[in-house]
């Protein structure tokens, strides 16, 4: 096959400066994907883009070309409208888990095709697969089945069909170390949810060490980047900035954090928790159609733990069945008498990983065990001797190098710290 372009060019166009026209777009991302361009030329093109940046149009491109790489889902058939979370990614980020099924305790299909993690950010599927025989992997009649009559929120594995192109280049990037560019990264995540065919959605942008956006400007940079693609792209799309400084919720770790998005659907689990799954329920509802309902009142009476039960049985798991508990485990105790005044939520990501929560490699198995369990968060009084967290594995030689991420990781102060009020930071709604 006659090429119609050159790879060369493209890459020097954006190596120099220049602006990619919509044709070469739409030709490098399809030759990529189907093997024409080779990998060492798509890592100098990305890295190209990594350094140059790319504009609206060219954005907007790229993520249509990587849509139209792969197949689409449509949801138009179900009797319920549909509305999607993402977060971009961070320490202790269960909050899909009891968010699902209470925004589908309001008749809201919630269809959350989601990944793996990598690095020391926890991956959805990671967490689920920590209950007794559930499955990742299902056939797409069954996600249809489960939001139009079944529970009506499914959490599973992206099939291979969705946005092929972004597969492989988002595997490149991360040998390539171009991810954390906001034009990819944006293109990334929006083809893949645009490419699902929800109604609308509720994008998660979290901000702070533990984040891939260290600082508030460029977290807005990528929110308003990806809510300006959904809204073109004709899916109704808001975006939260949120806190990821310090990790979500006491845990960090697929086991003790499905443990904790559990504590949550029976109307407890820790505030921070509570708190931004009740604002992203809410907003997804509003985007749904579904504005006044009262969120709080499907914890608290079990209405989103029958949704969760349901959801979990039709996918094999057993939603009442003990989950795996570590064998090991070490402490980590305060030195001195204070205040926890940082707790840095690098260090416990990383931590976390090294205990096995998280895989180095593509493909690696990650232990369900293994992980942080937080006795305090900023703000909390602790006392010398007391144990500040408790370290969770299945392999007690993974303790040293576990401890040594949590080094400088966390700070005891005389007195009290002022503390976060919200992890909610902005909120940035489409046109
Ligand atoms: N998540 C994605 O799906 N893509 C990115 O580029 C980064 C995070």
């Amino acid at each position: 096959m006659t090429e119609p372009f050159d790879v060369v060019d493209v890459i020097r166009t954006k190596r120099d400066g220049g602006e990619l026209a919509p044709e070469q777009i739409d030709w490098v991302v399809d030759a990529y994907t189907r093997g024409a361009v080779g990998d060492e030329q798509m890592a100098a093109l990305a890295m190209s883009i990594f350094i140059r940046g790319m504009n609206r149009a060219e954005i907007s491109r790229w993520t249509q070309a990587m849509i139209d790489s792969g197949e689409t889902m449509d949801f138009a058939s179900l009797p319920r409208p549909t509305a999607d979370k993402h977060s971009t990614g961070g320490v202790g980020d269960k909050i899909t888990l009891p968010l699902a099924p209470l925004v589908a305790a309001f008749d809201v299909a919630v269809p959350q095709l989601s990944g793996r993690g990598l690095g020391h950010t926890g991956g959805t599927l990671d967490k689920m697969e920590a209950i007794a025989g559930w499955q990742a992997e299902i056939p797409n009649e069954q996600i249809m089945h489960m939001l139009g009559s079944g529970p009506g929120a499914v959490i599973c594995a992206a099939g291979a069909g969705l946005a092929p192109a972004d597969k492989k280049l988002y595997a490149l990037r991360d040998i390539t170390s171009t991810v954390d560019c906001v034009p990819l990264i944006s293109s990334s995540i929006m083809s893949k949810k645009i490419a699902e065919g929800t109604d609308s959605l509720v994008l998660d942008v979290k901000v702070g060490s533990g984040a891939f956006m260290k600082d508030l400007d460029s977290a807005r940079e990528l929110a308003t980047t990806m809510v300006a693609l959904g809204t073109d792209h004709g899916v109704k799309t808001t975006a939260f900035l949120t806190d990821m400084d310090t990790p979500l919720g006491l845990t960090a770790g697929n086991a003790l954090e499905v443990r904790e998005a559990v504590e949550v659907l029976a109307g407890g689990g820790p505030a921070d928790v509570i708190e931004l799954t009740v604002a992203l329920a809410r907003e997804m509802l509003a985007s749904a159609g579904k504005p006044d309902v009262d969120v709080e009142a499907a914890l608290a009476d079990g209405r989103a733990m029958d949704r969760w039960k349901a959801m979990v049985r039709e996918q094999g798991g057993d939603p009442d069945a003990p989950l795996p508990v570590a064998e090991h485990t070490h402490d980590i105790v305060a030195e001195t008498d204070g205040y926890l005044s940082r707790l840095d939520a690098l260090a416990v990501g990383i931590s976390a990983w090294r205990l096995g929560a998280g895989r180095a490699r593509k493909g690696e198995q990650v232990q369900a065990v293994a992980g942080v369990e937080l006795h305090a968060k900023p703000g909390d009084r602790v006392k010398r001797g007391q144990p500040v967290m408790t370290l969770h594995t299945a392999t007690p030689e993974r303790f040293d190098r576990a401890i040594d991420a949590l080094e400088g990781g966390y700070d005891i102060c005389e007195e009290k710290p002022a503390v976060r009020q919200s992890v909610v930071l902005d909120r940035i709604a489409g046109e």
